[in-house]
This record gives C-alpha cells, sequence and structure tokens, in this order.
C-alpha cells in the first residue's frame, strides 16, 4: 500500500516531543512490512542544516506560487514544502520567543494543501495518515472541495491524535485565508464555540481516527479529558483505535547507545553505574549522591506533565535521601520553578534549562528512578526508553503510562495530587534497598518489547480495513 504521512515535526529533521519521535520511527517500520510510505513537513530554517542537498521536484503549489517540493530520496521519502516566507524564520516549528506565529493557520493549512499537490502529481497514496492539528484541515479539503475529484476518489485519510490539549484554535476570520469553504463553519464541521478548529476538522472529515494509547482512547471521550471535545470523540467512537505507540530501540539502546557514559544490558549491568557518576558529574552534584537513589526527569515543562505536583512535594523529596535532576524547557512558571528548588536545596535538585538530545540519554542510563506525574498522557515514550534503559518508573496511571507500565516493571499513583505522588516516590524508594528485587524490576523493565513492528502491524491492519471495498 502507498501511505503519505502528513506532520509537523519528524526526527531527525525538527521536534519539540514525542510526535517527532513517532513520525521518525513509525515509517520505517511500515517500510519494513512492504510498504511505501513518504512523509510531508514543511522545511523549517532549523531543519536546513539537517536536509542537505534535495532534488526539488514541484515548483508551485496549488494556491501558492511562492512554495516549491524539496525531496529528500531515501527508504522513507520526505518531501519538504519549502515555502520561505512562511517557515524559514527564527525559532521553533511553533512560534519564537514572543510566542506562537500569528499566522500558524496559513502555515499549517499550507502543510496540508501542499501534501494534496503531492498526492496528486507526485506520490499517490492509498492512505493519507494525518497527525495533531496541524494536519487537521487536510481531511476537510479531501471531503468537501475535492469531494468530486476523481484523482482523490478511494483515497482514505487516518487521523492521529497525538495530544487533544493543543487543538490550533484561530479566530473565525481566518477560515477564509485557509481556502475551505464558508459552509464547513458549522457545529457539526470545524466551528468550535465561534472559533476555527483544527483538530476537530480532524476528528470530523476523517475516515478513520486513533490515538496512541487505548487507555487514552477512553479517556478522551470523557468530559474530564476530553477538552470539550469529547461529544464529537463519541460521536465517532467507531472509527475511534487506540494503538500504543512503540519505542525506537536503534535509538534507545543502552548496548549500543553512543551517547551515554558506558553501555550495558540486561546480561550486563555493570556500565549503569558508570552512567550514573557522569549524569551526576554532568549536573555537578557531589559525589555522595553516588550512594543516594537518583530520580531523573525529562520533559516539556508545560502544565500536561504535573510539575504542579511535583513542586508541591520537592522540598519533602530533598528532606529525603535521594537526588533529583532535571531536563526541560517550557512555560516559564515551570522554569522557574525547577530554578528556585535547585538555588533552595543545593546537592540534592539540580536542573537544566534546555533542550538537548545527548543528556535525555544521559538521564535514561544514568538514573535510578525515572518520574512521570502527568496529568494526563496520550502515550508518553520516556517511560518506554526508561524501562529499556533499566531506569525504574514512577508515574501516574494515565493514558499510556497507565498501558505500559505494570507492577512488576514500575510503581503507578491513581490519584493526581501531591500527596499521591510522595506515597508512589516513598513506596519505590522502601523498595530501592532491596538490591534482589530492584534489579529484578529492572531486568523486568528491560526485557519488555515496545518495539515499532507492533504498532506498524495494527496500523497495517486498519489501513487494509479502511481500503477494502466493501463486497457487493
Ligand atoms: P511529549 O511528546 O508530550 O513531549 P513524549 O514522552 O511522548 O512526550 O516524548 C518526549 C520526547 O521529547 C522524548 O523523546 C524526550 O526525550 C524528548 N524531550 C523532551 N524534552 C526534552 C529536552 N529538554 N531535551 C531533550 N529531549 C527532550
Ligand atoms: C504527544 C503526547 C505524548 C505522546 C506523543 C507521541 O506529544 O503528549 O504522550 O507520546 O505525542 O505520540
Amino acid at each position: 500500500m502507498n501511505i503519505l504521512m502528513v506532520a509537523s515535526e519528524a526526527e531527525p529533521f525538527a521536534k519539540t516531543g514525542g510526535l517527532a519521535d513517532v513520525l521518525g520511527a513509525l515509517p520505517k517500520a511500515l517500510r519494513a512490512l512492504g510498504h511505501r510510505v513518504a512523509v510531508v513537513m514543511p522545511r523549517y530554517r532549523s531543519s536546513n542544516e539537517r536536509i542537505g542537498p534535495t532534488s526539488r521536484v514541484l515548483e508551485t503549489l496549488a494556491a501558492r506560487k511562492d512554495a516549491s517540493v524539496d525531496l529528500l530520496d531515501g527508504d522513507v521519502p520526505f518531501y519538504f514544502v519549502n515555502c520561505p516566507v512562511l517557515y524559514d524564520r527564527d525559532g521553533g516549528p511553533y512560534g519564537n520567543g514572543s510566542g506562537d506565529f500569528p499566522d500558524n493557520h496559513i502555515r499549517f493549512s499550507t502543510l496540508c494543501r501542499a501534501a494534496i499537490a503531492i498526492s496528486r502529481w507526485i506520490f499517490r497514496p492509498d492512505i493519507i495518515h494525518c497527525h495533531d492539528w496541524q494536519t487537521g484541515l487536510l481531511p476537510a479539503y479531501l471531503r468537501t472541495s475535492l469531494a468530486l475529484d476523481p484523482t482523490f476518489i478511494g483515497v482514505k485519510t487516518l487521523y492521529t491524535i497525538h495530544n487533544l490539549g493543543y487543538q490550533g484554535l484561530f479566530p473565525a476570520e481566518t477560515l477564509a485565508e485557509t481556502g475551505l469553504d464558508r459552509a464547513v463553519f458549522h457545529p457539526g464541521g470545524v466551528e468550535f464555540w465561534g472559533q476555527v478548529n483544527f483538530m476537530k476538522s480532524g476528528l470530523v472529515y476523517s475516515d478513520a481516527l486513533s490515538t496512541v494509547s487505548e487507555r487514552y482512547s477512553q479517556e478522551i471521550q470523557t468530559a474530564e479529558q476530553g477538552f470539550g471535545l469529547d461529544g464529537v470523540l463519541r460521536d465517532r467512537a467507531a472509527a475511534l483505535h487506540g494503538i500504543l505507540n512503540g519505542a525506537d530501540y536503534g535509538e534507545w539502546n543502552p548496548e549500543t547507545d553512543p551517547l551515554i557514559a558506558a553501555n550495558y544490558s540486561d546480561r550486563d549491568l555493570s556500565g549503569k553505574f558508570a552512567c550514573k557518576s557522569d549524569l551526576i558529574a554532568e549536573f555537578g552534584l557531589p559525589t555522595d549522591a553516588e550512594s543516594r537513589p537518583l530520580l531523573g526527569v525529562v520533559s516539556r515543562f508545560v502544565s500536561q506533565k504535573g510539575f504542579d505536583i511535583l513542586g508541591e512535594i520537592a522540598p519533602a523529596l530533598a528532606a529525603l535521601n535521594v537526588s533529583l535532576v532535571a531536563l526541560g524547557t517550557g512555560e516559564k512558571q515551570y522554569e522557574e520553578l525547577f530554578r528556585d528548588l535547585a538555588v533552595a536545596h543545593p546537592g540534592h535538585i539540580a536542573v537544566q534549562i534546555a533542550y538537548d538530545h545527548k543528556l535525555a540519554h544521559k538521564i535514561e542510563a544514568g538514573a535510578d528512578m525515572f518520574l512521570m506525574p502527568s496529568h494526563y498522557e496520550p502515550c508518553g515514550l520516556n517511560q518506554m526508553y526508561s524501562l529499556r534503559y533499566g531506569t525504574v518508573p514512577v508515574v501516574r496511571a494515565t493514558g499510556g503510562l497507565d498501558d505500559t507500565i505494570g507492577d512488576r516493571t514500575g510503581f503507578k499513583f491513581e490519584e493526581y495530587s501531591g500527596p499521591a505522588l510522595l506515597d508512589a516516590v516513598h513506596v519505590a524508594l522502601g523498595a530501592f534497598p532491596d538490591k534482589a528485587a530492584w534489579t529484578g524490576m529492572m531486568l523486568a523493565g528491560m526485557r519488555e518489547d515496545f518495539s515499532w513492528h507492533a504498532a506498524a502491524g495494527r496500523y497495517s491492519a486498519l489501513y487494509g480495513k479502511l481500503t477494502r471495498v466493501p463486497a457487493g
């Protein structure tokens, strides 16, 4: 089958979170199953160095004369939408230090229209697989203005929700700039409390929907976790599938990882201690931290990730015989929270406000435990990486965290509160001194298999179901 993936970020070209990990790994896993897969994404200024030489394949795109497509060929070809006025900017994929780019509705509706042009002229897909709000308008174009276009008859769309908390909401008057017909602006279409909602468009107009864990697929159908779209999702429940992400063990494997101080495996754990010493040094903690349990955090610093409750218990944590290292960037309030904690508890809490790939690997390898107290977590990848690195996860039982961590491999708590988190940490710390049992838990985690192969198989089955022509 021919599958065209459309997304706003993908490893190794642009990354703010797990979406990029997925787009870096899933296409390859589908390729290994025999599908032809290509990816469409914007050509951001920050990706230029990584992209290198390309061949230019389409000089102008429908509705935009200042855009072209750059092809980076390979097992999985990448088509970069090259529209300098929209993407050749300082900052990240969605904004800069002053906030989100004000023309994101144009930037990402252009991505969708470019993907449609690529489907028409360059790569003819059976399935267009869209990811998150940035691609939410694509199915709307196909099902409205292009509904009678013979090129797209039989082309099916799958829309994957990676995070319902980010919906792509824009004022009503921006609709005209997306090229969508005004007729889609109603409660059964893209309208959401008077605004244009890109995510809702994806939910309404796609042939099938998926999200990145079974548990999250249930949670988003409730008022508590539905971000106002739970009703839409309940209406589409029959078309909604929960498919757990995988972990890319080519990149996240302590046996071969070139970014960590020493390699180790479930057959020989000795290198892990060298990784712990190295991590302690990286964060400038005293060497006596080597004998204390070391907790790690790698995260976007946003409220989704549970830093308000972690902040609440941090003084109590620092009073225990533990150390905590945290790596992240994001909302100012959480960056400040971590900075303040490091100042208040020197020698116990250390933080780096940075986006640092290498340090992320060093934390996965060097910590004894990995903290993810998320308020909600569609899938979560770090806990899967932690398992492989023998770093025992302490997580809140939500979304993909609940689906991937069991009693044998980690510690979970239910209630979203500081005391519940602190209890879980106490239980974990209580278990830590029993070296035999702790090692057993590490090994059980290291031997779990969340490779992409299984997820790719499930997507493949879903694509098959979507494209099968009903008998008769
Ligand atoms: P989310 O997508 O919600 O941010 P995930 O757990 O799915 O959460 O994925 C996060 C990904 O981003 C992981 O690969 C993680 O290592 C990476 N990451 C997050 N913050 C940082 C950071 N400050 N430095 C390096 N990598 C980071
Ligand atoms: C989102 C979610 C995260 C998930 C990732 C990849 O960013 O917050 O839980 O792992 O997407 O699907």
